[in-house]
């Protein structure tokens, strides 16, 4: 009975080990199937202009380039998202990291790589993209532009996406820490009972030990209350109106 158990404990490894191998043969298969020849290392470049990059386009070289934030990467391997008459072949030869988040594809303006002016989350997933390319493809060097200088130094733009970035983790990291004390309440709306908001161990996404009361919460710049689920009052937070003070549902009443 035991020498049966071992077998197929073998038996089973045997299996895993086929499997693991023949994954990282398929990655190996993958990364080197394609036949166009490799950019050679020793001629390669580190920083390009945009003509040269536009060069990259599958067809007057036979690879495939694209940049993201002024980051060149060779996606030759991706071809079937990047190839001509492809889905993303919009990409290819530029820098055109805003379509990234704004999906227009028919962007050739000057500012197809100009994403200063986005909202953070938006430069959350541009910033998610580049990595994604990092750990998929091979990095080729900068593109000489709006995010490098041709000696291959950031530009003062680049300094001011930075900072930006930095305010905007700051302001996620501030409201993830204010909706762990005051989550927001779950909200529905029906035509009999008007807006609804109630609190429950898991509303907005924070799951927790506590359920709470309904409260509207006023933010300096904003003219509308949010709800709030509320532990304990604070002089921020006010009562719905009509609705009593412990209960875990309240019902929104329009003040006129
Ligand atoms: C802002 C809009 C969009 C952008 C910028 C975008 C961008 C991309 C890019 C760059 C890739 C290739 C990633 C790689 O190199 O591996 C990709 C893959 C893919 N996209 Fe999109 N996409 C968008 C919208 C959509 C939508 C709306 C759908 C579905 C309806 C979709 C479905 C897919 C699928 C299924 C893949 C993977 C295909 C595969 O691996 O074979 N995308 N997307």
């Amino acid at each position: 009975m035991y020498s049966k158990f071992l077998n197929f404990r073998k038996l089973i490894l045997s299996a895993l080990l086929i499997v693991l191998v023949s994954v990282l043969l398929q990655r190996v298969y993958l990364k080197s199937s394609s036949n166009i020849p490799e950019v050679n290392e020793t001629t390669k470049k580190l920083i390009y202009n945009k003509e040269e990059l536009s060069k990259y386009d599958g067809v007057q070289s036979e690879r495939l380039f694209l940049a993201v934030i002024g980051s060149i990467f060779d996606v030759t391997s991706g071809s079937k998202h990047y190839g001509k008459s492809s889905s993303y072949h919009y990409f290819i030869g530029k820098d055109g990291t805003r379509a990234l988040v704004t999906g227009n594809f028919k962007d050739e303006s000057e500012d197809k790589d100009h994403i200063l002016d986005l909202k953070c989350d938006n430069i959350f997933s541009i910033m998610h993209w580049r990595k994604t390319f990092r750990e998929k493809y091979s990095y080729v060097g900068k593109l000489e532009g709006r995010y490098y200088n041709s000696d291959g130094t950031e530009t003062n733009y680049m300094r001011e996406l930075k900072a930006k970035l930095k305010l905007c983790k700051e302001e996620k990291e501030k409201v993830e820490q204010e909706n762990t004390e005051f989550p927001p309440c779950n909200v529905s709306w029906s035509e009999e009972e008007g807006t609804r908001v109630w609190c429950s161990k898991s509303s907005g996404g924070i799951v927790r030990n506590w359920v709470g009361v309904p409260r509207q919460m006023f933010t300096p710049g904003k003219d509308k209350p949010k709800c709030v689920c509320a532990q304990q009052e604070t002089n921020m937070l006010k009562p719905y109106t009509g609705c009593l003070s412990t209960s875990a549902e309240c019902f929104v009443k329009v003040e006129h």
